[in-house]
């Protein structure tokens, strides 16, 4: 007999967990978020979190930890040398990602340093769906090139294709029949953040696996957003309909030499990270760069009790009910903006909302940044910060056969994990819509400071 109340669940977007400690938060008057946007030079940086009402500038870090994982803090093993914390950790990242050895760090940035000194050499060219810009910072800092071999169809905001994150095959056979000497590896970012948190398809890892065969490349995924990508397959691709998300997950990995994954996404902490691999050899040297920067190879610049709640969470994050709820609450925010006329990235990823800002501003051009635009009359209307900027990247292109670069612009609205209601999300959605209505009257921004070192956080703007 069919389950009314399962159904419900499952229509309603009711929370799969309840509230047990609550934080208070403050939605400044308009006058005072007019003079707190002025003090913080219009920029998202500089705008202080308990000034916010609802944030969603990052969904990295900022999750809410479960019952069990604030119990787990307790109960972690602070001992130097192989504690119970580090065991539990090493047993679940081994048994939900299946990989034989694991090494910790303290967050995503950590591992992309250890693998890139490890792999990487001056002129090498490493290839990727796309990069995230930490990654890309990596592989630059080493002298290499990071060509993101994306389809152009990221740029379409409004085609609503289920993979928007696959690689473009034919970019890639390109890159790799040119550059394959100079190719130290491939990188399969499973749900890119600065790729409309769109997800890659079991067909399409398969694919970049049996090419990087082809040519003996290894292949590493960055997983920081593994389960999200996992959830898409078994609800958009055929034959994945009744596999397990865990079962999806290891098969997904197992297209894998090995990955590094910021904890703080799906693994739902608020610091940590790890390393995997199947290679013992290289086990042990990243282990030996971990020594050298992070810590022993039993904590990598972590207490114990984090390695404790990854532990927990890494389990909690591949749960289907929570899956469910994450990526529904999403898709809400992404159907409500969208039914005010905002251009949205179709169908809503993963990790938030991506907003086609050029659509929203068609008056102003990119001198004018208009992600700026968006950043404060999101903020004026309603006290809600979201992140925005143009970032470049390096690309393949088809017809030339050169490398390109090619500008993506777009606004993240990214939602923190097991944070925020659908009250919010109709808050935020009933704010976009103001936003809207007033966007043809914005006069755009200026930069009055541009620091040369990390520019694109630091600088300061006015309004023209
Ligand atoms: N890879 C991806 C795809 C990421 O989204 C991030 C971080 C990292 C690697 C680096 O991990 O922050 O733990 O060092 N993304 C954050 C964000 C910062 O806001 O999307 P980290």
């Amino acid at each position: 007999m069919a389950d009314f109340a399962q159904e419900l669940f499952a229509r309603t977007l009711v929370e799969p967990y309840r509230t047990k400690v609550v934080e208070k938060l403050r939605l400044p008057d308009r006058a005072e978020r007019e003079a707190l946007l002025r003090e913080a030079f219009y920029s998202p940086a500089y705008l202080n979190a308990s000034d916010v009402y609802v944030d969603l500038v990052t969904d990295s870090g900022s999750g809410a930890m479960s019952d069990q994982q604030w119990a787990g803090l307790m109960r972690g093993d602070e001992a130097y040398v192989r504690s119970r914390s580090f065991l539990a950790f090493e047993e679940a990242v081994r048994d939900v990602m299946g990989f034989a050895h694991v090494i910790p760090t303290h967050q995503g940035r950590a591992a992309e340093n250890i693998v890139m000194e490890l792999l990487l050499k001056p002129g090498d060219i490493v290839l990727c769906n796309t990069h995230f810009d930490t990654t890309k910072a990596h592989v630059e800092h080493r002298q290499a090139t990071a060509l993101d071999l994306v389809g152009d169809w990221l740029w379409n905001f409004a085609e609503p294709l289920p993979f928007k994150g696959n690689f473009d095959l034919a970019k890639l056979e390109l890159a790799l029949e040119l550059h394959h000497a100079r190719v130290p590896m491939i990188i399969i970012t499973v749900l890119n953040n600065f790729a409309c948190s769109s997800p890659v398809s079991m067909e399409n890892i398969r694919a970049v696996r049996s090419l990087a065969q082809r040519y003996g490349i290894p292949v590493f995924f960055d997983a920081c957003r593994f389960a999200e990508n996992a959830y898409f397959i078994k609800k958009r691709e055929h034959g994945y309909e009744s596999k397990s998300i865990q079962d999806i997950v290891r098969e997904m990995l197992s297209y894998g030499d090995g990955c590094w994954m910021s904890a703080k996404k799906d693994a739902i902490v608020n610091v940590g990270g790890f390393i995997c691999t199947r290679d013992e050899g290289f086990a042990r040297r990243c282990q030996e760069k971990l020594v050298l920067y992070e810590g022993f190879y039993t904590y990598g610049g972590l207490a114990r009790r984090d390695l404790e709640a990854i532990a927990i969470g890494i389990r909690e994050g591949i749960e289907e009910d929570y899956l469910a709820h994450r990526t529904g609450l999403v898709a809400y925010l992404g159907e409500a903006m969208e039914s005010s006329g905002i251009v949205v990235s179709k169908p809503v990823g993963g990790s938030g909302v991506f907003v086609d800002v050029e659509a929203l501003y068609p008056q102003l051009s990119p001198e004018k940044m208009p992600g700026i635009a968006l950043f404060t009359d999101l903020y004026l209307e309603g006290g809600v910060r979201a992140g925005a900027a143009p970032f470049s990247m390096k690309t393949i292109s088809i017809e030339t056969r050169q490398i390109q670069e090619k500008v993506f612009q777009f606004a993240r609205f990214a939602v923190p994990r097991r944070v925020y209601s659908k009250a919010h999300m109709d808050f935020v959605a009933q704010v976009m819509a103001r936003v809207k209505q007033g966007a043809k009257h914005n006069r755009g921004f200026r930069v009055t400071e541009h620091p040369p070192v990390l520019g694109h956080f630091f600088s300061k703007f006015e309004p023209l």
